[in-house]
């Protein structure tokens, strides 16, 4: 029996978590495995209902489980709230601290039917199939922030952006340990070239590579490594990088996959390891069944890999998701002429389909 927390959060947060738990009880249907999911609120959702972003049942639950299904988190209705009690720092940013969660993971990958579906050209992200590792648990997201009224009527705000040797290198080997396991390349990303906490991390990365004599590294300054990534995406395979370089970097790459309706993650590194598309809560299309349920039913994919081990069933949610887009169904993200228009549950229809079969 496996227990999986489920929470849904805000936004389509909420319209995609449900599509990958019938996803994820499709497989557990096919290869006879037992999961149990239990509800629990967070984000806006659970501030409108118990005041906090993150209530303490909340946080129990994911405690006593063995992994976390994670939506979204935010929304135009709680933006004005103080930052603690904001969905994003007191939701999700608190979860991922207090469970430890400080690597996270986000493969892009380019299936075959979506080559024509990105914005750049299908020759250079044919292919493509690269990894982000970003570090999740400190830099600017975590420092001291503040906000000061100064004599002359203006406004001081301040974001530290801190880091030690140990949480560089801890986020650092679980980069060469994954590239170890795929092309055998680390591309770690900084900006030493003016920032301090760049060049600790950069001294840090080349140090632990000297561990791992089978994995190339690369150093690169994060604006250069925005433009390979859209020019020559093909020539990475591990990226790893601070939080908020990892944010910025990981978005831009999921255009290369057709659409950030495509990006999983996962986050490691406590007991228990949360899910959760890199989406958001796209308050935009919110309860119109327009988003993709794709980016999550992935991250259930990368739950089962990772947390529990079921490498089939996971290559078979992946499996399915490339026969359905075979055919030619894309909901509204990735929509282009000639090919069949979905919505979110029609999608996740085709998807149980396929596993069932
Ligand atoms: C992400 C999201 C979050 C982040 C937000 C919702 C706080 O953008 O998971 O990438 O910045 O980490
Ligand atoms: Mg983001």
């Amino acid at each position: 029996m496996y227990k999986i927390a489920v929470l849904p959060g805000d936004g389509i947060g909420a319209e995609v978590t449900a599509q990958a738990v019938r996803v994820l009880k499709a497989v557990g249907r096919r290869f006879k495995r037992e999961f149990e999911f239990t509800e629990g609120l967070v984000g806006g959702a659970a501030y409108d209902t118990t005041g906090t972003p993150l209530p303490k049942e909340t946080l129990e639950l994911c405690h006593a489980s063995d992994a976390i299904l994670f939506g979204a988190a935010g929304g135009p209705k709680w933006d004005s709230l103080p930052a603690q009690l904001r969905p994003e720092a007191g939701g999700i940013l608190s979860l991922r601290k207090e469970l430890g969660l400080f690597a996270n993971l986000r493969p892009v990958m380019v299936f075959a039917a979506l080559e024509n579906a990105s914005t750049l050209k299908p020759g250079v992200v044919a292919g493509v199939d690269l990894l982000i590792v970003r570090e999740l648990t400190g830099g600017l997201y975590f420092g001291k922030k503040y906000r000061e009224d100064l004599p002359d009527g203006s406004i001081k705000v301040v974001d530290t952006l801190e880091y030690t040797t140990s949480e560089i290198e801890r986020i650092v080997r679980v980069a060469f340990d994954l590239a170890g396991k795929r092309k055998g390349k680390v591309t770690s990303v900084d900006k030493a070239n003016v920032l301090e906490s760049s060049r600790l991390w950069r001294e840090v990365a080349t140090a632990v590579g000297r561990d791992y004599p089978d994995v190339s590294l690369e150093h690169m300054y994060v604006d250069n490594c925005a433009m390979q990534l859209i020019k020559n995406p093909g020539q990475f395979d591990v990226l790893v990088t601070e939080n908020m370089f990892g944010d910025i970097l990981s978005d831009q790459a999921s255009v290369l996959s057709g659409s950030l309706g495509m990006l999983a993650s996962a986050s490691l590194g406590g007991r228990t390891a949360l899910y959760e598309p890199a989406h958001g809560s796209a308050p935009d299309i919110a309860g119109k069944k327009q988003a993709n349920p794709i980016a999550s039913i992935l991250s259930g994919a990368l739950l089962l890999r990772f947390s529990f081990n079921l490498v089939e069933e996971a290559g078979c949610i992946e499996r399915a998701i490339t026969d359905v887009l075979n055919q030619g169904y894309r909901t509204a993200d990735l929509l282009e002429q000639g090919k069949n228009a979905v919505n979110t549950v029609e999608m996740t229809d085709l998807i149980v389909k396929q596993i069932l079969v």
